[in-house]
């Protein structure tokens, strides 16, 4: 594994390996124990895009193995102004031990990862947001004991969280549901990535219009904002696209009694959660914020130590 670009590119050994390696280095942590893996090193992170738990778990991690994590919003580099992906990765790499990257395009991505010879983060892209499913099935083994043959809902959009929570409920052998309105499914080619993978896992994915079809037994529900970064123009044709895909106590009552509700946040109350649901005993949002640390340092660690 040379980068962490999406969930679709690494193994169900490697998934085992990331969450195993993030139990022991949240273990360590909460007993005081340090672990300056990346000692001298340094992390590079590029945002386009706004963050509260990314940019702060990235730096708190990057600190906490050791290492520095240097800050480099879009408006202070020359990338911001037109410099190319190109010469980007081939200066950023004779100085730098890796790069996390936020941006739009997930091209742009995989050009950095092709150009740099040091490893790369997908921070989120348009297309994915892998670092945050890692997290979240983290949380999901917490609260459940196992990931394998759990139930994975998602009602909404079809976006970069529906699209790697596909990619990673079929690495950890979950079942995976996704309720999303017509013209605003699933990427194609997300798509028939997941279904090689859910073929190769045994396990079901349902793709689906009718959101209380996808939570009905669901063990895991999961909902993201209905407008997000970049698509703020569309936000009052979306709202009334979205009605009655709102996770609600109505809608909840189909999942298992025991289903827990996670959203990535940030969360728009009233919107796609009600606060009845997200703020309800259910939900371990604040606990998927927390494991965004320990899993990013486990990716980081793997990558860079
Ligand atoms: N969930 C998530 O990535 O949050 P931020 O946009 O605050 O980083
Ligand atoms: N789908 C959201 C996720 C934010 C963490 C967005 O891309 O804005």
């Amino acid at each position: 594994m040379k980068d962490f670009i999406s969930l679709h590119d690494i193994s169900e050994k490697e998934l085992e390996d990331l969450l195993s390696l993030a139990i022991k280095l949240k273990k360590e942590l909460k007993s005081g124990i340090a672990h300056p893996i990346l000692k001298g090193k340094t992390l590079g992170m590029i945002f386009t895009k706004s963050s509260t738990r990314t940019r702060i778990s990235f730096e708190v991690g990057m600190t906490q193995l050791g290492g520095y994590p240097l800050f480099l919003s879009s408006n202070d580099i020359q990338l911001g102004r037109g410099e190319t992906i190109y010469d980007t990765a081939k200066v950023m790499e004779r100085y730098l031990d890796g790069i996390m990257i936020r941006t739009f395009a997930h091209q742009d991505v995989l050009d950095l990862a092709k150009h740099a010879d040091i490893p790369i983060i997908n921070a989120l892209t348009d297309l994915l947001h892998p670092c945050q499913v890692l997290a979240d099935l983290l949380t999901a083994y917490e609260h459940k004991g196992h990931l394998e043959n759990l139930k994975l809902a998602y009602i909404g959009d079809g976006n970069n969280m529906a699209h790697s929570l596909m990619y990673g409920a079929a690495k950890a052998r979950m079942h995976c549901s996704i309720a999303t309105p017509s013209g605003y499914t699933c990427d194609d080619e997300v798509v028939e990535n997941a279904k090689k993978d859910f073929a190769a896992s045994g396990k079901s994915l349902v793709l689906t219009n009718d959101p209380v079809e996808a939570i009905k037994n669901a063990d895991v529900v999961y909902t993201d904002t209905w407008v997000s970064m970049g698509m703020e123009t569309e936000k009052e044709e979306r709202i009334k696209a979205f009605d009655g895909y709102q996770v609600n106590a109505e809608l909840m009552k189909h999942a298992a009694p025991d289903a827990v509700f996670m959203h990535c946040l940030p969360a728009y109350r009233g919107f796609e959660v009600t606060e009845e649901v997200i703020d309800g005993p259910q939900s371990v949002i604040f606990d998927e914020a927390e494991n965004r640390l320990h899993a990013q340092k486990a990716v980081l660690a793997t990558l860079m130590g």
